[in-house]
C-alpha cells in the first residue's frame, strides 16, 4: 500500500479523523458501556450509536428499504470481539480513488454519484448482460456479516456488512466450462474521483482484482450493499463491493462496475504494481511477513499510543474453513 513512513500507522486516531468526531468517539465510549446493557440493541448498535440510530436507516433508496425488510440479522457473528464504531469504520479508509490519506475517502467520495449504477456481467458466462443495480440485488435476500477486516498494512476492523454470497449471483450467469477466475473493476471517474485524475497517478485505474473461482464461490464471499444497517456510505464502496474476510482488505474492490469471468488468472491492480510485495491471493497469514513490515501482529481500531490495542494475527484472519481450498500450494510462495 502506499504507506510513506511506517509510524505512520502508528498515529493516534486524534490525528487521522477530524478532532470533532475524534471527540465525539470518546464521549460515546464513555456512555457506551450504559448503552450495552440494554440488551434489545444488536451488538453493534452501541458502538454505532455515536452518530446514527440504529431503527433508523438513514436516507435510502426505496430498493434499499425494500431488501431491508428481510434481512437475515446476525446470518454469521464474530464471538468475543468488539464491533469497530461505526465512526472508524467510515472514517479511516483506503479508497486512492479519492485521495491516499486514510480521510479522504470521507472527505470526498460523496461526489460520486452511486444512482443510477450499473454493473456489466461478461466473458465466460452464459447469460452476460448490463444490470441495474436494483435488478441486480432483486433476487437476493440480504445478510448480515459479521467479519473481521485484516488491511495488509496491519490494522484491522470488525465490520458488520449487509449483503449476499457472490456465489448467487455467479450461478444465476451461468458459468461456462472454461470459466476459472473472476475478475472485477472499479468504477473509472477522473471528473469525480479527484485520485484518478492523471497529477495524482497513484494507481492504474480502473482498480481491479480477482479471485480464483472456487474463492468466488465460498459461502463467505460476500457483495456488499450495506453495514452497521445501513447503505454503504461511498467511502466503504457504495453502491456494491465485495468482501472476502479471509483475505487482505485490498482484495475486496470496492464500487463495482463489472465482474468478469476469465480463463486466464486476471490482472489485479496492487500485484501489478508491485508484485513482491502484493501477491495475487493475499491470504492474511501471519508467518508470511510484507517485505517491509511484519504480519504477526494487527492494530484493532480504534487505537492509539496509550491502547495500542495490539492483537495476534490469525491465519486466513481466524476463518480456517478455507484452508482446504489452498492444500498442496505453498503459501509462502502463492502469498
Ligand atoms: N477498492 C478500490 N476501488 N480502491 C481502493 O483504493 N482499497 C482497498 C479495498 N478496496 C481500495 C478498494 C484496501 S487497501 C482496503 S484495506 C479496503 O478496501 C478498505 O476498506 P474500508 O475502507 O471500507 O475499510
Amino acid at each position: 500500500m502506499l504507506i510513506k513512513i511506517p509510524s505512520r500507522s502508528l498515529c493516534l486516531p486524534s490525528e487521522i479523523t477530524p478532532e470533532s468526531i475524534y471527540l465525539a468517539r470518546r464521549r460515546f465510549m464513555a456512555l457506551s458501556a450504559t448503552a450495552l446493557a440494554v440488551a434489545s440493541i444488536p451488538s453493534w448498535a452501541s458502538a454505532a450509536a455515536s452518530n446514527y440510530d440504529v431503527d433508523d436507516p438513514g436516507a435510502a433508496p426505496d430498493w434499499f428499504m425494500q431488501k431491508r425488510e428481510s434481512i437475515r440479522w446476525k446470518a454469521v457473528d464474530v464471538q468475543g470481539e468488539s464491533i469497530t464504531p461505526f465512526t472508524d469504520a467510515t472514517h479511516y479508509n483506503n479508497f486512492y480513488e479519492f485521495g491516499p490519506d486514510k480521510d479522504d475517502p470521507a472527505a470526498n467520495a460523496d461526489r460520486m454519484p452511486t444512482e443510477p449504477w450499473t454493473v456489466v456481467i461478461d466473458g465466460e458466462v452464459g447469460k452476460p448482460g448490463r444490470y441495474s443495480l436494483e435488478d441486480l440485488i432483486q433476487p437476493h435476500t440480504l445478510e448480515e456479516r459479521i467479519y473481521r477486516l485484516r488491511c495488509v498494512e496491519a490494522w484491522s476492523m470488525v465490520i458488520p456488512w449487509l449483503g449476499f454470497p457472490l456465489a448467487d449471483l455467479i450461478t444465476r450467469a451461468e458459468p461456462t466450462g472454461k470459466a476459472r477466475f473472476v475478475a472485477f473493476e472499479t468504477l473509472k471517474d477522473p471528473e469525480h474521483m479527484l485520485g484518478q485524475r492523471s497529477r495524482f497517478g497513484l494507481l492504474e485505474w480502473p482498480y481491479r482484482e480477482g479471485l480464483r473461482m472456487d474463492e468466488a464461490m465460498h459461502s463467505l464471499t460476500i457483495l456488499a450493499v450495506g453495514m452497521y444497517g445501513r447503505q454503504l456510505p461511498n467511502q466503504n464502496g457504495a453502491p456494491l463491493r465485495l468482501v472476502v474476510p479471509w483475505k487482505y482488505g485490498f482484495k475486496s474492490i470496492k464500487s463495482i462496475v463489472r465482474i468478469s469471468l476469465t480463463e486466464q488468472q486476471p490482472y489485479t491492480t496492487w500485484n501489478a504494481m508491485a508484485a513482491n510485495e502484493y501477491g495475487f491471493y493475499a491470504n492474511v497469514n501471519p508467518n508470511v511477513d510484507h517485505p517491509r513490515w511484519s504480519q504477526a501482529q494487527e492494530r484493532r481500531l480504534p487505537s492509539g499510543l496509550f491502547s495500542p490495542n495490539v492483537r495476534d494475527t490469525l491465519m486466513f484472519n481466524g476463518y480456517e474453513e478455507v484452508a482446504s481450498l489452498y492444500s498442496g500450494m505453498d503459501l509462502a510462495k502463492n502469498y
